[in-house]
């Protein structure tokens, strides 16, 4: 799939501005501050309706204005879609192909893209929350029966936590298995759907990683937990280590196990890449999974999603760059970078944008 264009009114610094994206590889060039990250955190909210910085919604709005608006048009594969956002302070609305939706849900799965920046080595340094957002976001736009699973399992989950925090202990004990057979039904549903989607994942992140590495390196992502089988067998195994974990919930007052508390394993030729590995090595690894999710969702769907490198080649050294932009042949690409006159971008062929305080200057 690929976005043919992009119009941006009142959103972040562009008052007013339009981008036409080739289907290939298409580099935007700009000073610092200019509006080059802005300009792809825009296309990840039409994908996801959320921004890939964890920003507020209201924060999009250009200053002084009341509203702000993104609209874009994308090619794929079953056809022509277009999705536009409206944010005012308050809230966002969301059209699909003209028609107001309220459901999140709707949005997700028209057009997808995979979003890397230097900020993505979170995925491996920093906490399981990040790892989980990996999936979380992956797997909403790949699957709408996920997204609402995730949906429903945090709301039980909130309602559970409330409950444990109750002061009438016997209470908590005899309304528990109420909330659990819920509880475990949408976790079930989630946990299924990580498992199959890092089956998928593993073995194209780790060919990603050989290829970006020259073969010097082995990837290997599993999950940290050890539910498997179908729904029913993981609905099983949750529902009887939650009643085992009983007391210790109500002593902490929180519910200490399910997908809430997931996370991954990501190992470099053996070790744990968040404690041994260097910072090249975690940021190749961030990239080589990201580099797989474009390949997951391709086989799903027969097509790639949209490739979002926002100042991601920088940081990586010159025959990895060329390795990146390799992989990118064939797909969607929307590059930001500071500059282009490098030997990674001679001889290939892209478009070109130059920003400048929130305005297309150029385009080649
Ligand atoms: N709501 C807003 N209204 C107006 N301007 C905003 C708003 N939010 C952010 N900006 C401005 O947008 C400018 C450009 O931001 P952006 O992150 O896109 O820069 P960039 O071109 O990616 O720069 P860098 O190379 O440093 O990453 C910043 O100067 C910021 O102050
Ligand atoms: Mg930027």
């Amino acid at each position: 799939m690929y976005i043919e264009s992009l119009v941006l009114k009142n959103f972040r610094n562009y008052a007013d501005e339009r981008f036409e994206f080739s289907d290939g590889v298409n580099v935007i060039t700009g000073m610092n501050a200019q509006g080059k990250t802005n300009c792809a955190e825009a296309v990840f909210y039409l994908c996801t309706g959320y921004s890939p910085r964890a920003a507020r919604d209201k924060q999009v709005i250009r200053y002084g204005q009341d509203k702000a608006y993104v609209s874009g048009n994308a090619k794929t594969a079953y056809g022509s879609v277009n999705v536009e956002l409206t944010f005012y302070p308050d809230k966002k609305n969301i059209r699909i192909n003209g028609v107001e939706t309220l459901k999140m849900g709707e949005l997700l799965g028209n057009i997808n893209s995979v979003f890397f920046n230097p900020e993505e080595l979170k995925l491996i340094k920093e906490s399981p929350e990040d790892r989980r957002r990996f999936l979380d976001i992956s797997l909403s736009q790949m699957n709408k029966k996920y997204f609402y699973a995730l949906q429903k399992y945090k709301k039980i989950l909130s309602q559970r936590n409330t409950l444990l925090k109750d002061e009438n202990k016997d209470l908590i004990r005899e309304t528990l298995p109420v909330w659990d057979a819920q509880l475990v039904k949408y976790a079930a549903i989630v946990i299924k759907e990580r498992n199959e989607f890092l089956r998928l994942l593993s073995p194209f992140a780790a060919e990603a990683h050989r290829f970006i590495t020259e073969n010097r390196e082995e990837l290997e992502i599993s999950a940290g937990y050890r539910y498997g089988g179908d729904e029913n067998e993981i609905a099983r195994q949750l529902l009887s280590d939650l009643a085992e974990s009983t007391e210790k919930s109500i002593a902490l007052g929180y519910t200490t196990i399910g997908p809430h508390r997931d996370d991954l394993r990501i190992k470099i030729n053996g070790e744990e890449v968040k404690i041994y590995g260097s910072q090249g090595q975690q940021r190749t690894a961030a990239l080589s999974m990201k580099l797989a999710e474009l390949e997951v969702f391709n086989t799903r769907f027969h097509e790639y999603p949209v490739l979002l490198l926002d100042d991601a080649l920088s940081e990586l050294d010159c025959s990895r760059r060329a390795r990146v932009l390799e992989r990118a042949e064939g797909i969607q690409t929307i590059i930001t970078c500071t500059e282009t006159d490098d030997e990674a971008f001679t001889n290939r062929k892209f478009t070109r944008f130059s920003v400048c305080a929130g305005k297309i200057e150029k385009r080649e």
